[in-house]
């Protein structure tokens, strides 16, 4: 049986690699991000099915939840759509920056799971289960200075997603979380400094092996197919490098041999 996923932030970063992924393993994917030209792009490249919105949008998102209902069973949703704005301190946090990422990656998150659950559960009654995977950060886990805003919604995804499957226990629903540490993506720094490449650089400067978005998707691809029985409720990934949120190694790493 060939199960149908909907992969948001599909135009860039680790959604695209997700896409790739779960296309390269037969899945059918609808790609969601505002995009589309770069939709499209994807759409020749992989066979996925592309549809554009704006998440934080009313209107998109019921757009969307009419045509997948119209067109076909909803077996996973990935919830990849997100994004950083800014490294302010919490004294200086600009309102529309943090009200940016809250809607993003919190509200467009819940409204979506909102819309398309009576999609998944009736794929469940059918197909033995549906799974929905989030992806939050090591920024829900641990704050850091001149993370407040980003922190702040990305903890909130993540007790979002802790709630959820409370909620639907007793359902053979899956709620999966996978909280990334650095990952190198193409544009996800460079947005939140405002597109200064300069300092995007820099974050990543003398880190040997940041995460790739491949890294993230092959989990995410993981969590999917394993048997329906298995729920990953938590995975914690980061590069060797980030032993944690504060302690970063820049440089080789090399073997403290003695
Ligand atoms: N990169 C990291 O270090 C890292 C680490 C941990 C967690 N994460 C999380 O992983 C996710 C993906 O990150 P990434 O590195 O792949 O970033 P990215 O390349 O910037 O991707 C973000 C995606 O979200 C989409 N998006 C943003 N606003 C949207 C909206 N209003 N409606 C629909 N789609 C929207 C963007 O597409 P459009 O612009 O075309 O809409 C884009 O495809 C995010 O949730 C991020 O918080 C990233």
């Amino acid at each position: 049986m060939t199960r149908r996923a909907v992969v948001t932030g599909a135009s860039s970063g680790i959604g695209a690699a997700t896409v790739r992924r779960l296309r390269s393993r037969g899945w059918e994917v609808v790609g969601v991000a505002r995009r589309a030209d770069r939709l499209a792009e994807l759409e020749r490249e992989t066979g996925a099915v592309s549809f554009a919105a704006d998440l934080t949008a009313e209107a998109d998102t019921a757009a969307l939840a009419q045509f997948l209902a119209e067109s076909g069973p909803v077996h996973a949703v990935a919830h990849v759509a997100g994004g950083a704005r800014g490294t302010d301190r919490v004294e200086d946090g600009d309102a529309a920056d943090w009200r940016w990422m809250y809607d993003v990656n919190v509200l467009a998150v819940q409204q979506l799971t909102r819309a398309l659950l009576p999609h998944l559960r009736s794929a469940a009654a059918t197909d033995g289960h549906a799974d929905l995977v989030f992806v939050t950060s090591t920024a829900a886990q641990a704050a850091y200075p001149g993370g407040g805003g980003y922190n702040a919604a990305k903890a909130a995804e993540s007790m979002l997603v802790g709630a959820l499957r409370l909620e639907l226990n007793g359902e053979p629903l899956r709620v999966v979380e996978i909280a990334p540490g650095m990952v190198y993506t193409e544009e996800f720094t460079l947005n939140r400094v405002g597109g200064d490449r300069d300092r995007a650089a820099a974050v990543y400067e003398g880190v040997q092996n940041p995460l790739t978005a491949e890294d993230v998707a092959d989990v995410i691809g993981y969590a999917l197919e394993v048997p329906g029985h298995v729920n990953l409720d938590l995975v914690t990934m980061r590069p060797v490098a980030q032993s944690a949120q504060h302690l970063l190694a820049r440089g080789p790493l090399v073997p403290r041999i003695r």
